[in-house]
């Protein structure tokens, strides 16, 4: 542990408890160490500025230099809600907004600007909690072989602090906003949104989301309903 400090953030709903880093192995794997100890509340939030060890989707490495955040916030849940990946993205993404930069979301939740990947979601659960895992490119864009990167610092001077103080502001609200209208502002933010996309392989229009939380996609007059699978634009 490089530094360590905690603070409590007050929102309009409960405070967070924010435990930050300059430097950790994964602060998606200190949440699930907290879990493990016992010693996780509602509302943990694990933040760094670099990490050693970071981890993506379909277990990629989320290459973590010196400068971006690097987040993940610890829920107590009832039962686990799938929907809950477009409630973050639509957070991402208005953050960006409110500091004037216009973001779009890439199935299910990468927050994309000018079509390159600027943050990306890691969704865990562990015991009665879910783990919210967030990156957002701020200073460094690392070299993807998947896909093309970017970061705000190309837009915006931003600080990471203050970032963070409006993405749990914003992941507040959007969480407990009902589908109906995350649905509706996901569609709104939804790069490719009735254009021609690729999935396995074949094109395919992209319809939106149904009120289930499912992609739906069209291929000539078939409806496709899909839940994990990725797509290109
Ligand atoms: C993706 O593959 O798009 C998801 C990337 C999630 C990265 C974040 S950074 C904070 C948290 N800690 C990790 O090790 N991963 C997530």
């Amino acid at each position: 542990m490089i530094s360590f400090k905690t603070k409590t953030e007050n929102t309009e709903l409960d405070a967070y408890k924010l435990l930050s880093f300059d430097k950790i192995s994964s602060t998606q794997d200190l949440a699930h160490d907290l879990i493990a100890r016992g010693e996780a509340t509602n509302k943990t939030v694990i933040m760094a500025l670099a990490q050693s060890a970071g981890r993506g989707r379909y277990r990629r490495t989320w290459v973590s230099h010196h400068g971006n955040l690097y987040v993940s916030f610890i829920y107590r849940i009832g039962e686990r809600d799938p929907k809950l990946s477009y409630a973050v993205a639509v957070a991402i993404a208005e953050t960006l907004i409110s500091f004037g930069i216009t973001p779009q979301i890439k199935w299910p939740n990468d927050v994309l600007i000018d079509g390159k990947k600027i943050s990306g979601v890691l969704i865990e659960y562990s015991q009665n909690f879910v783990i919210v895992g967030i990156g957002i490119n701020i200073k460094t864009c690392p070299t993807v072989k998947e896909y093309k990167t970017t970061k705000i610092n190309n837009y915006k001077d931003v600080d990471i602090q203050d970032v963070l103080n409006v993405l749990m502001k914003k992941i507040d609200k959007w969480r407990g906003a009902n589908f109906s209208i995350v649905r509706e502002r996901w569609m709104n933010l939804a790069a490719g949104l009735n254009k021609t996309i690729q999935y396995h392989g074949k094109e395919a229009e992209l319809m939106g989301l149904n009120e289930d939380g499912a992609l739906v996609l069209r291929e000539g007059s078939r409806y496709i309903l899909t839940y994990g699978d990725e797509i290109s634009i």
